[in-house]
């Protein structure tokens, strides 16, 4: 049975900023979609409301224990004017997969597919237009039952919002500059890294800081066993050429698995390249930017797309990817993702799925 999913408008829209979609998430739409669930109801209320504060409880299990996942992609306003969400149903998958990692409860995917619909099509109007720019969609589960054993909570709230992005980084696709972290890694063997857990980037933050203040743009995460082997770059997924074979490290419960990268994967693949999910070392991708036989280092992830690697730091020693320019291979990916994203025509795997008007209240 289709849900009910009443809308309250606001009554008091804001204007839209003239730089919307020249800064990274600093603003939010008019409205949000939000449900709730316990053990007895399941998930219910789902509703679309005005964007606003949500209240908690202080011994919430997302404030104390950190019961708290996310997901996030985006909405393009594509070359026909349309707009469409580019593979939501890989993203609310992985949100599942992230419920079932903290033991909080999965969602039904049609019917947050269906609210999240709705509340795109209601907030049309701040998908921003130029190339480049998105109506980045953030999905947040989080445990409000407010107790103090640790122990999974009864009680979720499930919220949808949206913000209108341009570039990521300041550098926009540039290539940065990376740390790899000796001494911090972002998730540990066995723990919840291939979750996206609001804790994982808290665990990120203080090397992502120092790495900051070393002059570089993030951090490369070294994997929490040996210290060697090459698990994410920052908050993206990361890949190499090694002469001509393609390399990323194989998911892991410590790697997160990225919808982007997923799609890089199966376009390389498609282009007949030769692609290897294996673990690469630290020392290997040293030498092989040494030897020049590693022209291209590149982060893959919803917020930049692709994003080309120019300096890699480690133990003090500072090298230069490919001249510090970006390689052939970066460059198509991120011609030819960008391009599945905005061109309707072009959709061969099914990946876009149409916001079509119909929804809105
Ligand atoms: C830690 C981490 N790794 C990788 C990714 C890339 O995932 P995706 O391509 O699905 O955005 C993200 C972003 O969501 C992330 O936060």
């Amino acid at each position: 049975m289709p849900i009910q999913i009443p809308v309250t408008r606001t009554t008091n829209p804001k204007p839209i900023p003239a730089d919307v979609g020249r800064s990274f998430g600093d603003y939010f739409t008019d409205h949000m979609f939000l449900m709730d669930y316990d053990s007895a109801k399941g998930w219910h209320d789902h509703r679309i409301v005005p964007f606003d504060a949500v209240t908690l409880h202080p011994s919430a299990s997302a404030i104390q224990y950190g019961q708290a996942i996310f997901d996030g992609h985006k909405a393009y306003r594509c070359d026909d004017g349309a707009i469409r969400l580019f593979r939501p149903h890989a993203h609310l998958d992985r949100l599942n997969g992230s419920a079932a990692r903290l033991c909080m409860p999965a969602v039904d995917k049609d019917d947050v597919l269906e609210g999240l619909l709705r509340l795109v099509d209601l907030d049309r109007d701040w998908v921003p237009h130029q190339q480049g720019t998105a109506l980045y969609v953030r999905e947040t589960m989080i445990g409000t039952e407010g107790f103090m054993a640790v122990r999974p909570a009864a009680r979720y709230t499930f919220m949808i919002f949206l913000s209108p992005v341009g570039s990521y980084y300041s550098e926009g696709s540039a290539p940065v500059s990376i740390l790899a972290s000796e001494t911090h890694v972002r998730a540990a063997r066995g723990g919840i890294g291939s979750a996206k857990a609001a804790a994982n980037y808290s665990a990120s933050l203080m090397a992502s800081e120092q790495a900051k203040a070393a002059g570089h743009t993030q951090v490369l995460w070294l994997d929490s066993v040996e210290r060697r082997f090459l698990e994410e770059v920052g908050t993206m997924n990361v890949m190499l050429r090694i002469g001509n074979e393609i390399v990323t490290p194989p998911l892991s419960d410590s790697i997160l698995p990225g919808v982007t990268r997923d799609t890089a994967l199966t376009l390389l693949r498609e282009w007949g390249e030769t692609v290897s999910e294996r673990p690469i070392a630290i020392d290997e991708v040293m030498a092989g930017i040494r030897s020049g036989e590693i022209e291209e280092v590149w982060g893959l992830g919803t917020a930049a797309v692709v994003s080309p690697i120019g300096q890699l730091t480690y133990r003090g020693e500072t090298l230069t990817v490919g001249g510090g320019k970006t390689g052939s291979v970066t460059s198509r990916l991120y011609a030819e993702i960008t391009k599945l994203h905005r061109r309707p025509d072009n959709d061969p795997h099914g990946w876009s799925v149409l916001v079509d008007g119909s929804g809105a209240a």
